[in-house]
């Protein structure tokens, strides 16, 4: 065969593996409104950067008239590529070739680039749809699960691992996102679950339908399982590209530096927060009104809202914010958001994100569903989360700041670096009417009017420990600063901490309250 021909039967075997499963299943994917995995790919990175490898991989299965069956790439693709010009290596199942089932040597395809992406530290991402363990392949398929948990926890903290779900990612398929980063999910197309409708229908006699068991929705507001919902995959994609913006591509180095810009002036931090502690507002309004621009990227925003995480930017740096959000349960900590923030504390240290925390909390959750429910194990979380990390943390008191909340939300007695209050904050044990309540139960049962001994005892509390100014006495806030000013102060503590070097003593590793 001449050169030319050669290089034309080369292009004509790459055509014939782009087709995927073939125009009949390729019709299918579409019509239940998914793109393909190389559309996918396309669509998700910057333009003309994909490159592939392993195309010309084959199964070797010959169980179940298997060795007749010609699976084009083994049903996933991977590659390198980059976003916003940043290099990512990805994969993509692909639905249109056995239910994009996960046999061996499709394992192996997802393995090699998940090696590349750790080697060369650079983000991995991962589009899953598929029907799970290829059913053909027994145990080689569910070694090349094992595989790729194991890496997945290996790159864990090294690299970021972004997980898109566009399809289906059932049974033992769905712990690989679970162990990734970020999880990405959009209605009506991802469903997740480890036993799927038909299981339930036999063991439990339960009929149930996918959406309601793993959809989306699911994932995003319930089970916590997922940090972005999106629309569309378009949507998707989009949010993709924004969240790698913001991100390092490995613990090894800093996220990218932009230019440096002001908050937007329709964000006024004056007149956001309410003097009177017992009224609502949204601190994402304080966020914007301390952002670069006012952009805000919040993660799980649907999930355990009474928490907001998310990552913006301040002088051009990337920063993450750990939040109370006043507007849900007067943004008490619970199990579900002490999960949410911990575990977002944990992705910020491990890849030198700074932490700004903006604190308004009246404590933790009480009662008996968060007592069984363990929100002494999950708040914990908290606590050691912001104790063993050692990047630069801010934390802003802007009004209550009661009991343990107080201690968790990043106080100084954890190792946050600066701690600053406004005038109106209230650091104490407790709200003052519940402190009066207790210390004063006598007087207040005794007085002649109880109602009115009951003011003068909740004054007094508010009047002695009601306010900054004891911590401030023993060193425990930084400052007590305007409410206008803390986007100064957070600058000026950014500027000096980024030289920050702490080390905790060395070990193999610590045992959080997992
Ligand atoms: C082999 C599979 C497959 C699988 C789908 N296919 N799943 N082949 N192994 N796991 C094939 C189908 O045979 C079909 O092939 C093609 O993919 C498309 O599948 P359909 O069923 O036609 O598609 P759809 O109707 O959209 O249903 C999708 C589905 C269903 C819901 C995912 O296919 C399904 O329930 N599959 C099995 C799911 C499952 O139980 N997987 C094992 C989970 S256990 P043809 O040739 O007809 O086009 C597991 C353990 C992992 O994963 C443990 C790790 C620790």
């Amino acid at each position: 065969m001449s050169r030319n021909k050669k290089v034309l039967d080369l292009k004509k075997r790459m055509e014939k593996i782009h087709d995927g499963g073939g125009a009949q299943a390729v019709e299918k994917q579409k019509a239940m409104g998914k793109l393909t995995a190389r559309e996918r790919i396309i669509a998700l990175l910057d333009k003309e950067t994909f490159q592939e490898y392993d195309i010309f991989v084959k199964h070797d299965n010959t169980d179940f008239g298997m060795q007749d069956k010609e699976l084009p790439g083994d049903g996933v693709i991977i590659g390198t590529g980059s976003i916003l010009g940043q290099p990512v290596a990805i994969f993509a199942q692909d639905f249109t070739v056995a239910g994009g089932s996960l046999g061996f040597m499709h394992a192996r395809k997802i393995t090699k680039i998940m090696d590349y992406a750790l080697n060369m530290k650079i983000p991995l991402i991962g589009i899953n749809d598929s029907g799970g363990a290829r059913i053909q392949e027994g145990v080689n398929a569910l070694a090349g699960y094992g595989e790729i948990f194991f890496r997945n926890t290996l790159s864990s903290g090294v690299i970021p691992q972004i997980s898109v779900i566009l399809g289906p990612c059932a049974g033992g398929a769905v712990y690989s996102p679970a162990l990734t980063d970020f999880v990405f999910v959009v209605d009506k197309i991802s469903k997740m679950f480890i036993t799927g409708p038909e299981v339930i229908k036999t063991v439990l006699g339960e009929d149930i339908s996918a959406e309601a068991l793993g959809g989306a929705r699911v994932h995003a507001e319930t089970s916590g399982n997922a940090h972005f919902f999106a629309n569309s995959e378009e949507e998707c994609f989009h949010q993709i590209r924004r969240l790698i913006s913001m991100l390092p591509p490995a613990n090894n180095k800093g996220a990218e530096k932009i230019e440096p810009a002001q908050p937007l002036r329709k964000y006024n931090i004056k007149k956001i927060v309410p003097d009177d502690p017992s009224q609502p507002y949204d601190v994402r309004d304080v966020i914007r009104a301390l952002a670069d621009n006012s952009d805000f990227m919040e993660v799980m925003e649907m999930f355990a809202a009474n928490a907001v995480i998310g990552f913006g930017r301040v002088n051009g740096e990337t920063v993450g914010f750990v939040c109370n959000q006043p507007l849900v349960l007067a943004g008490v900590l619970d199990c579900d958001s002490s999960d949410k923030i911990a575990r977002f504390i944990r992705f910020c240290d491990s890849f030198n994100i700074p932490i700004i925390t903006l604190e308004d909390l009246p404590g933790y959750l009480p009662g008996i569903d968060q007592e069984h429910a363990g929100v002494i194990r999950h708040g914990a979380k908290i606590l050691y989360a912001y104790s063993e990390s050692t990047v630069p943390k801010i934390t802003i008191i802007m009004r209550k700041a009661y009991g343990g909340g107080y201690i968790a939300m990043g106080s100084r007695h954890l190792r946050s670096d600066f701690v600053f209050a406004w005038p109106q904050a209230e650091i104490a044990v407790m709200g003052a009417e519940g402190a009066a309540n207790i210390i004063f139960k006598k007087e207040i049962q005794e007085a002649e009017d109880p109602v009115k001994m009951r003011q003068i005892k909740i004054d007094e509390y508010r009047e002695k420990f009601a306010n900054p100014y004891v911590a401030a006495s023993k060193g425990y806030v930084d400052a007590v600063i305007s409410p206008e000013d803390t986007r100064k102060f957070i600058e000026r503590a950014l500027h000096v901490s980024a030289t920050k070097d702490v080390k905790r003593p060395m070990k193999k590793h610590g045992i959080p309250p997992f």
